[in-house]
């Protein structure tokens, strides 16, 4: 071991959690997390080289070397469900929604999505590029080396078009690694409330082809909803999708059960999101299928409605993966780890549940579980080292922000001050 030659290595290492396996952890697995105490990570260029004891790496060269004997070093937090890129404020909106009005209600009377949509479509390419990156970079200062990202604020073949390349811009400046989705079946614009049906086709027609001919996401989403759009509509546009090579994924069952759940195992989808009113029946259905379950307890808490039943998508051994819903209407949050503990005291997740379902889980529900999401040799190195002694610590105090050192592809990208 003497020989070896890091470009960066991080050790000793007081608590450090690999989160790492083939696959994703499920069922009761999820309760244990495995921990190294006195461990290391060794990186060459981008890529995790070596993961374990210290004392077989203590004597290596290294370009970089960081020491944390008494902090707790995790894989990067990979955030697979976030709405970046947008603009606008919609603090007016939660005004109403503290004084009794619903988030669909708001959505129907033209705020909601439709006002973030106005406030997109005006915004040129540049100040949207520049709200994304303010984003993400704040996303960084709290752990999120990954995160999903979508369109669904253009709601039109041209402003879709411009949500996915400001995405595509903002993923080649780095450092986080970005995944597209095009969701521009989020809702319906107001050209089409007359005939939503024309919308579907829309999307189904010209904007899918346009987005997947442009290289321009990986997933197809919808917001398969009361209001939004229908379990037919939805089956329309995933199907269309996927003919263009676009993973379905979709948000189900967020505000009323309309049987989402068992649509995302129909099609295949490779998560299914939100899903805080599924049914026993959808459940099943997806743990049969193999659909992650996607849950996003920061917009129930917004939203103050139920948590999703996370134990019971965790008891049917349904892969669970965590991720905030970023966006300026139903979960406005930067941070990750205040998601975290919403999965553990509001929706009755363990610590050792959450971390597996905001690493190695949500880089599986974006189907990156080989190369994102845990610190294994092979992986890509990003990694956070958190300064407390252990995991548990994270959730104890809570709403802090104890990180000290994000690394992403091998690289130091933000270090508290
Ligand atoms: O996931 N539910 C639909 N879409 C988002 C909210 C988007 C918005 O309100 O701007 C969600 O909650
Ligand atoms: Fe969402």
């Amino acid at each position: 071991m003497a020989d070896r030659d890091f470009d960066l290595l991080v050790g000793p290492v007081g608590c450090l959690v690999p989160c790492h396996q083939e696959g994703p952890r499920r069922g009761a697995a999820m309760r244990e997390l495995p921990v190294l105490r006195g461990g290391a990570v060794g990186v060459r260029g981008d890529e995790v080289v070596f993961v374990g004891p210290w004392k077989e790496v203590a004597a290596a060269t290294a370009i970089r070397r960081i020491s944390a004997p008494d902090a707790t070093v995790l894989p990067g937090f990979v955030d697979p469900h976030t709405h970046i890129p947008f603009v606008g404020d919609r603090a007016h909106e939660l005004a109403l929604r503290l004084r009794g009005a619903s988030y669909m209600e708001i959505g129907r009377a033209g705020g909601g999505i439709l006002s973030t949509m106005a406030a997109v479509r005006a915004a040129s390419e540049d100040d949207l590029l520049g709200a994304a990156r303010a984003l993400a970079r704040r996303r960084l200062a709290h752990g999120v080396t990954t995160f999903e990202a979508k369109s669904g604020y253009g709601l039109d073949l041209e402003n879709e078009l411009k949500q996915l390349r400001v995405l595509a811009a903002l993923a080649a400046e780095g450092p986080q690694t970005i995944l597209s989705t095009c969701l521009a079946a989020h809702f319906v614009p107001p050209e089409y409330r007359a005939d939503p049906d024309a919308y579907v086709t829309l999307v189904c027609e010209a904007i899918l082809p346009a987005v997947a001919s442009a290289k321009l996401a990986r997933f197809c989403d919808v917001f398969c909803e009361e209001g939004a759009f229908t379990i037919e509509q939805s089956r329309r546009v995933l199907e269309a999708g996927r003919r263009h090579g676009l993973l379905p994924r979709l948000h189900a069952d967020e505000i009323v059960d309309t049987g989402g759940a068992a649509l995302a195992a129909e099609v295949g989808a490779v998560s299914a999101d939100h899903l805080l009113t599924a049914s026993d029946a959808g459940v099943a259905r997806m743990a049969e299928a193999g659909v992650c379950a996607t849950l996003l307890p920061g917009t129930a808490f917004y939203l103050r409605k139920p948590y999703a039943p996370a134990r019971r998508f965790l008891d049917a051994g349904v892969p669970v993966a965590v991720a905030s819903d970023c966006n300026p209407g139903s979960c406005y949050t930067a941070n990750h780890l205040m998601v975290l503990t919403l999965a553990v005291f509001g929706m009755g997740m363990l610590p050792e549940e959450a971390l597996w379902a905001s690493t190695l889980n949500a880089a599986c529900a974006l189907g990156e579980g080989d190369r994102l999401g845990s610190l294994g040799v092979g992986k890509r190195a990003d990694l956070c080292l958190w300064e407390v002694p252990s995991y548990l610590h994270l959730f104890y105090p809570f709403a802090e922000n104890p990180l000290g050192t994000v690394v992403c592809g091998g690289e130091v990208v933000w270090e508290s001050c």
